[in-house]
């Protein structure tokens, strides 16, 4: 009989799974995969996974617009989203990430999707990416709440996907509505969209590298496509493009006389 590691090899196995990445528990319980029938039945999450735009029923995309539509103010925005039922990302989620920063802001900077500590703590770019993107923002004398000049801060995507991949089209498809209305709600002057994910559903295009560092228009704003700070944490040569960026947002907003 195999006996228990002490607690040193207990400790280094831990940390050497940590190191391959498994840094996280996804499940109540540990899951022995070697005991794991080979062929096992799909369970029928699988099959709850799939397009939502192709299974029978009502269309998710009609249904969020419909609900956005009806929201008059944010906090009803808010709660139109956290009971939207037609998003998978939702019931892995462990909270609705709406929005941080002050409401109606000149500024509204739109990101892709909470992470883990987003997701813990509800808010949005609270995160290593997100004490970044606050850094960045003081550098132009901005910030949240309470800043001289203040700025909103969402994303395309309230709810966590699962070990951070890439949301699916038709997660997108069904929270634009809702990214929508939330923009004409907050009324900002200038969108700041915050890598590619922002850029692909709200300007219908991805490459970032070619969109940044120029004004294009987005849902009938000005709107600057940005390297996401995640990027720059794995990217640092990359903060001489973002500080150019950064720059030109700043005197975007001093041209419009909106900066203290
Ligand atoms: N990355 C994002 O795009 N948004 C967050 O809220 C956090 C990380």
């Amino acid at each position: 009989m195999e006996s228990e590691p002490d607690f040193h090899t207990a400790k280094a196995l831990l940390e050497w799974q940590i190191d391959l990445g498994a840094n996280e528990a996804i499940g109540e319980a540990p899951v022995n995969r070697y005991e794991v029938p080979e062929k096992a039945p799909k369970p029928a999450a699988v099959v709850a996974d799939m397009p939502l735009l192709q299974q029978e029923g009502p269309d998710p995309v009609v249904i969020a617009h419909d609900m956005a539509a009806k929201a008059g103010d944010l906090p009803a925005l808010e709660a139109a989203l956290a009971s939207y039922e037609y998003c998978e990302l939702k019931r892995g989620a462990r909270n609705l990430v709406f929005s941080d920063g002050q409401p109606r802001a000149r500024v509204m900077v739109i990101g892709e999707a909470p992470g883990r500590d987003e997701d813990m703590q509800g808010k949005p770019f609270v995160g290593r990416a997100g004490q970044l993107l606050d850094a960045m923002l003081i550098a132009i004398d901005h910030g949240r709440a309470g800043a001289a000049n203040p700025v909103y801060i969402t994303n395309i995507l309230p709810w966590r996907p699962p070990q951070n991949r890439d949301p699916k089209p038709e997660e997108i498809a069904m929270m634009m509505p809702f990214v929508e209305r939330h923009v004409e709600l907050a009324n900002p002057d200038v969108l700041v969209l915050m890598g590619n994910i922002s850029c692909q559903a709200l300007l219908g295009r991805r490459g970032i590298t070619k969109l940044r560092g120029h004004w294009v228009e987005a849902l009938g704003k000005p709107a600057l496509p940005m390297f996401h700070p995640a990027y720059l944490l794995r990217n640092p040569v990359a903060k001489r493009e973002a500080w150019h960026d950064l720059l030109m947002l700043q005197a975007k907003v001093r041209e419009t006389g909106l900066l203290t």
